[in-house]
């Protein structure tokens, strides 16, 4: 397909930020309990408890990757980093502690908003503070992608999701292999192929579509399956979901994101409630 040099440099750059810089190792993130939490807010205050990873005794779930500094982030072997810095400190004689918060949007579990890669959406006002509430919030299906597959036509097409169902977690063979507790970038994520992405378009009616690793679509087929989702507006894409140790099924799912005016991504926070 041809498209106007802004849109593929704007394409280019996002092929780029998500290459690896260096040979892909297979680091041993840290999971699940944060034991070497150092918290991006400064140090954990001493004696913290583990993260709660279930609230109201096991019926709320939080899948939402804390940010660590070790998460995997585009363009950053060693990791996200920290993303808050104290900008007011009592060390130094401020009556507060202060912390400034900065990272790229896309960081952690994010949502994509229509505008990300597609100009003319981005013109019309498509950002991220214009998704619908309606379609973040309701019944969602978890499902188990077959291990062995990206999320191809045939793939879909096997996991015979019912006509009505709006809103689907896929978790696939990213959160066996622990990619989110994976410091370094991994290009051989699953993801939607294009087709894997058409096929949903044309057979499904779901409008949400979450995942378990950064990118919706798979490294081969990031420009073309993102771009098969993102030119349709309807279709909310969840990326980075923490789908470990949840059983496959149905539930109500939260997801609010910041209201980034403009934006073309936000970090979310997604629970679902048994
Ligand atoms: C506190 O003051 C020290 C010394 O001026 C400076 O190096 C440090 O960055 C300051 N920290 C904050 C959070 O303001
Ligand atoms: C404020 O931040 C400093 C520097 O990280 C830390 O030593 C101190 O314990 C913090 N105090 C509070 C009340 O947050
Ligand atoms: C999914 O596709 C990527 C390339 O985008 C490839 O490296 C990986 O091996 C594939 N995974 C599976 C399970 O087929």
């Amino acid at each position: 397909m041809s498209a106007p040099p802004p849109l593929m440099a704007m394409l280019l750059a996002v092929a780029v930020m998500l290459a690896p810089r260096a040979p892909v190792a297979r680091g041993s993130g840290a999971h699940p309990a944060y034991p070497d939490a150092g918290g991006t807010c400064g140090p954990a205050a001493a004696g913290a408890e583990a993260r709660l990873e279930e609230h109201g005794g096991g019926r709320i779930i939080d899948i939402t990757h804390a940010y660590r500094p070790e998460l995997p982030a585009p363009g950053r072997d060693g990791g996200l980093g920290p993303v808050t810095r104290l900008a007011e400190s009592m060390a130094n004689g401020s009556v507060s502690n202060v912390s400034e918060l900065r990272m790229l949007v896309h960081s952690g579990t994010h949502v994509d908003a229509p505008g990300h890669m597609v100009q003319a959406h981005f013109e019309a006002g498509l950002d991220v503070d214009k998704l619908d509430l309606d379609v973040l919030n309701g019944p969602a299906l978890l499902i188990d992608v077959p291990r062995d597959t990206n999320i191809t036509a045939e793939a879909m097409e096997s996991l015979n999701i019912p006509k009505g169902v709006r809103r689907v977690l896929f978790r696939t063979l990213n959160t066996d292999r622990k990619l989110m507790w994976t410091k370094e970038i991994d290009t051989s994520f699953v993801g939607f192929t294009e087709d894997g992405a058409q096929w949903l378009l044309d057979n499904t009616d779901i409008k949400l579509v979450g995942v378990d690793y950064l990118s919706f679509a798979a490294f081969d087929h990031l420009i073309s399956a993102h771009l098969v989702f993102l030119n349709n507006p309807d279709i909310i894409p969840i990326e980075g979901l923490k789908l470990d140790h949840v059983k496959a099924g149905i539930y109500t799912l939260h997801c609010l994101p910041l209201r980034l005016i403009g934006c073309d991504g936000s970090p979310i926070r997604c629970i679902l409630i048994k």
